[in-house]
């Protein structure tokens, strides 16, 4: 029968493990959680006496509230944990190699294997180990092959994989009522009863339907799909924004007009200045080498041209400030009202804002940016790194962060809108037109103004996926 989980070990206290197993702990009292991580100072904010914790999710404080020191800690004592455990996610990031064979495509599973050569390690019973992590089609195999190579006699491994699909910015409520939630296991009586050990501890508050059981390669290869088709839907709707904005149709009435199809859908039909974030990119380049090396080039190149159309999507943006602003946007001054690369987060990890802001620069126009939530170090580190040629105290004397929307308004030529933060909805708009030099612009890369009563007040505005 399935061994009842009473102790779980979460490795990797960013955005996946933190609120996955702070919900888990939250949801199973009797279960105690501890989520380990190297980064001392992440934990540190973790364990932070006034809940200073270290990623921003709406909700995700009371959680923490609740359920630290009750049942949830937080350490860096990782040997510790792995030791204690019945069950241990996997929860390290995979990034895009920089380099090496696969550069630029494959994911990074160097993290992985660290934490799963950790657990052969450490181990001395029986574990379930769980890929949390995104990862290619058939690590589970490699993770096994490692952890079975360096077992201690009469210690079994047995390897899920259960894939996260919480959204940044909604995480607690995605994980609160997930659409699923997805198991995959070897078919083996010993994988089926792993299984079902992982599937009670979700059942403690999802509903039985919900969990879906699969094998182990599937599993895998679902969590990639479901964001290459996020992303697919994403880059054809800015596929067809272009086509609005020379033809006068309108992006917003195109979307609702399909979305009304119930084969199709109303949601993720939003026209943007490109989707960023951590995954969508990382995971559909890491479809394309696996189809690669797979000997698959036609559905190599058929995912790569979601990604294409991304990047062609930020330069046409930046391409029509530059033109709708007289053809020259050197000396003038912009303002880029959010950082994040979605509302509600303050994560910035493959951000638009990132590359429409390096645009400006190379223009040699000057930037202020403000984002209700990014801190500044962040955005000095990621405007590095996107020139890492230019030294940052000249990067400096380009931009200013600007402590409020007003102030990053104030003696700018022009305002881009480049995260949907509610508050730039609602800011007085009036107030920001009367600091800006004339004629002044607003270019919506969020559709999320009103573009008539901004042109009411004086404004010249430009919105993505509507004619100029
Ligand atoms: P993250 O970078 O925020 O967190 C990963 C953490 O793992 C870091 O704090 C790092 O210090 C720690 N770590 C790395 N190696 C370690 C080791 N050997 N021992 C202990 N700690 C270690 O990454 P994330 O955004 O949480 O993503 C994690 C995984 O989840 C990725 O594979 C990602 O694709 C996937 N995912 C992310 C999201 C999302 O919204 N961010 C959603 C679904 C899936
Ligand atoms: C996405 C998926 O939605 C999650 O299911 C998945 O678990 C996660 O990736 C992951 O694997 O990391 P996330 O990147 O946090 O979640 O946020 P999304 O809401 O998907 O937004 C991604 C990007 O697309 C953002 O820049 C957003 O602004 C943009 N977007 C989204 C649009 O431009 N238009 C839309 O209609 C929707």
């Amino acid at each position: 029968s399935p061994v009842k989980v009473t102790k779980i070990c979460c490795i990797g206290a960013g955005y996946v493990g933190g609120p996955t197993c702070s919900v888990i702990a939250l949801k199973c009292p009797h279960i105690r959680v501890t989520i380990v991580d190297l980064n001392q100072a992440r934990i540190d904010a973790w364990n932070s006496d006034d809940f200073n914790l270290p990623i921003y999710e709406p909700g995700l404080e009371d959680v923490v509230r609740q359920a630290r020191g009750r049942n949830l800690f937080f350490s860096t004592d990782v040997d510790k944990a792995i030791e204690e455990a019945d069950l241990i996610f996997v929860s390290v990031n995979t990034p895009t190699k920089k380099s090496g064979v696969g550069a630029g495509f494959a994911a990074d599973l160097n993290y992985v294997e660290l934490a799963t050569r950790r657990i052969a390690t450490i181990a001395r019973s029986n574990k379930i180990v769980v890929e949390k992590s995104t990862v290619p089609c058939r690590t589970a195999e490699s993770m096994r092959t490692i952890l079975e190579a360096n077992s201690k006699p009469n210690c079994r491994f047995d390897i899920l994989s259960n894939p996260e699909f919480l959204a940044e910015g909604t995480a607690m409520t995605d994980l609160f009522k997930p659409d699923r939630v997805l198991i995959g296991s070897l078919q083996t009586p010993e994988g089926i009863s792993a299984c079902q050990s992982l599937a009670q501890v979700y059942a403690n508050w999802v509903p039985k339907e919900c969990i879906l059981t699969v094998g182990l390669w599937s599993s895998e290869l679902s969590k990639l799909a479901a964001n290459a088709m996020l992303a697919q839907r994403i880059s054809s709707i800015n596929a067809l924004s272009a086509i609005c904005e020379a033809t006068g149709a309108n992006i917003d009435e195109v979307s609702n007009a399909v979305g009304y199809d119930t084969r199709i859908g109303p949601k993720f039909l939003k026209a943007s200045v490109g989707f960023g974030g951590s995954c969508f990119q990382k995971d559909i380049l890491n479809l394309v080498y696996l189809s690669e090396s797979l000997h698959l080039p036609e559905v190599a190149a058929y995912w790569r041209q979601v990604v294409d159309m991304n990047e062609y999507q930020k330069r046409r943006f930046s391409q029509r400030v530059v033109d709708t602003l007289f053809k020259t946007i050197t000396g003038k001054r912009i303002a880029v009202l959010g950082f994040a690369f979605k509302a509600d987060t303050g994560d910035t990890r493959e951000s638009a804002a990132i590359t429409l802001i390096k645009d400006f620069l190379s223009e040699r126009a000057f930037v202020n940016v403000y984002d209700p939530k990014v801190v500044h170090e962040q955005i000095w580190m990621d405007l590095q790194e996107a020139s890492p040629l230019v030294p940052l105290d000249n990067i400096k004397k380009q931009v200013t962060i600007s402590p409020s929307a007003f102030e990053a308004a104030q003696g700018a030529d022009a305002i881009v809108i480049a995260t949907e933060w509610k508050e730039f909805r609602d800011i007085d708009w009036e107030r920001l037109y009367k600091g800006m030099n004339k004629p002044a612009f607003v270019f919506d890369g969020r559709l999320l103004v009103d573009a008539e009563k901004l042109t009411k007040i004086g404004f010249k505005v430009t919105t993505i996926g509507r004619p100029s």
